[in-house]
């Protein structure tokens, strides 16, 4: 079987040595966070110059930051006129020459203001203008209350800013400084630091692919660069998180999946312009900008939504870790330890449908259906029967024993196996890198498909 080149094989690290970055930061409780994020930065080896808006320098000092990022922190187009060394030289056109100079742009936190802002083409401030001008890719971490980020306005914003090709990163769940709790928070900085590495090498890459690569005779032709919607107009279903099955009305047998490599896969989706279905299990997780996601708990619920959803769906991708067997008859009332059961509790189960292989009997015609499979032995064999079996067109194999890999961690390290018999092993990488890069295969396999039959 032909072995394909290992993904990203970089840690986070030096992704970051000698790139510029720009950080935007906004004025919500966690500018705080962004002291720490620069100081990460500048330690990998980036050059950072931070743009406040005026409402973040009440919550972070522009000298902390500036002192951090070993550069002064800009917020005003126009500087302070006279006396401002600035303001006879020009500085207002700054962002211009900021927009080119940096590699990447990150605005965090993002409040509700400055997204309506981004996303209304807004130029009022050294951050909005530059956000205007910059020639890099600008990667958003929005921050706010729980009620303000589940408005339809910012929701709509935040589809806004995805369509233009911006990457969002949704906002974290937990408790929030009004004391409420939900999603809202701004992603971690070593969250955020590791995507600021995954977009840099992302660049990288398709900046390789666009050069050629390099041979021992000379170069190969350039090749296209990838369009910025692989996915416009296919509908996506993707299922995410565990299932649980009843046991009585307050106990049920479920797993640690969390959901986040099937939300990554759905947001990644969005990004490359697909109308994306997300079926998930129970998760903490916030859906992803511009996903449509419908809410499911057991196994026979994710069943009769995603038969549902896969009828129209070009692809489906089935990241959820669904329960196999199913206590057989789950009790109306609470079980009681004393009476009905003594020492020992016998639960009889059942299976629950399987519902890949249900897809994968019915996938109608030009669909493509990528599983998982989770192996803790052989795992090599058990794919690769699993994706016959089935009938799938890709099965991503991981192996949750392998250190930092699987369920309830940020990062997997996955060998991605095809029915054509390619295999591609990717290394140890942030979930939602993975998502990323397993989607491009898609889409670019999906493509060559669609020129081949000639659609
Ligand atoms: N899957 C499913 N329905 C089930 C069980 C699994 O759709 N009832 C899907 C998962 O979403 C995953 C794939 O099947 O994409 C493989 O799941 P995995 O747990 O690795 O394997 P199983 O097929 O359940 O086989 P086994 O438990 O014997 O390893």
């Amino acid at each position: 079987m032909p072995a394909l080149p290992s993904g990203r094989d970089a840690p986070p690290e030096k992704e970051l040595s000698g790139r510029n970055l720009l950080l935007g930061v906004s004025g919500g409780i966690a500018a705080y966070k962004t002291a720490p994020l620069v100081r990460r930065f500048k330690k990998a080896g980036a050059d950072v110059q931070v743009l406040m808006t005026e409402s973040a320098r009440r919550f972070v000092s522009p000298l902390t930051l500036g002192t951090l990022s070993e550069r002064e922190v800009l917020s005003a187009i126009f500087p302070d006129g006279p006396g401002d060394p600035e303001s006879e030289g020009g500085a207002w056109t700054k962002h211009v020459s900021l927009g080119l100079w940096a590699d990447l742009f990150v605005v965090a936190p993002a409040t509700a203001q400055t997204l309506a802002k981004l996303a209304g083409g807004f130029s009022d401030s050294m951050l909005m203008a530059t956000a205007l001008s910059a020639q890099c890719p600008l990667l958003v971490c929005p921050s706010m209350d729980r009620d303000m980020y589940a408005h339809p306005a910012v929701e709509r914003n935040l589809r806004t800013l995805s369509g233009d090709g911006h990457t969002v990163m949704p906002a974290a769940r937990g408790e929030l400084a009004s004391g409420l709790t939900g999603p809202g928070r701004m992603p971690e900085p070593s969250a955020i630091f590791d995507r600021v590495a995954a977009m840099l090498s992302d660049r990288e890459e398709e900046k390789g692919k666009r050069e050629g690569p390099r041979t021992a005779g000379g170069t190969e032709p350039a090749q296209a660069k990838p369009p910025p919607y692989p996915l416009a107009d296919r509908r996506v279903l993707v299922t995410a998180g565990p299932t649980r099955e009843p046991i009585d009305p307050v106990r049920h047998l479920s797993n640690p999946s969390t959901g986040t490599m099937g939300f990554a896969l759905a947001e990644a989706a969005a990004q490359r312009g697909a109308a994306v279905t997300l079926v998930a299990g129970p998760t903490a997780l916030a859906t992803p900008p511009g996903v449509e996601r419908v809410d499911v708990e057991t196994a026979d619920e994710m069943h009769a939504a995603a038969t549902e959803h896969a009828a129209g769906a070009d692809l489906v991708l089935m990241a959820a870790a669904v329960a196999d067997y199913t206590p057989a008859a789950p009790s109306d009332a609470k079980l009681k330890k004393d009476r009905q059961n003594g020492d020992a509790l016998v639960l009889r189960l059942h299976r629950t449908p399987d519902i890949l292989a249900a897809l994968g009997e019915k996938k109608p015609g030009g669909q493509r259906l990528l599983g998982f499979a989770l192996e803790t032995d052989d795992g090599p064999t058990h794919a690769r029967r699993k994706l016959r079996e089935k009938n799938l067109d890709w099965i991503v194999l991981n192996s949750p024993t392998r250190e930092g890999s699987g369920f309830g961690t940020g990062a997997n390290e996955v060998t991605l196996i095809g029915a054509d018999g390619r295999e591609e092993a990717f290394d140890r990488m942030p979930k939602r890198a993975l998502a990323d890069a397993l989607l491009d295969r898609v889409a670019a396999s999906t493509e060559a498909a669609d020129a081949h039959r000639g659609t």
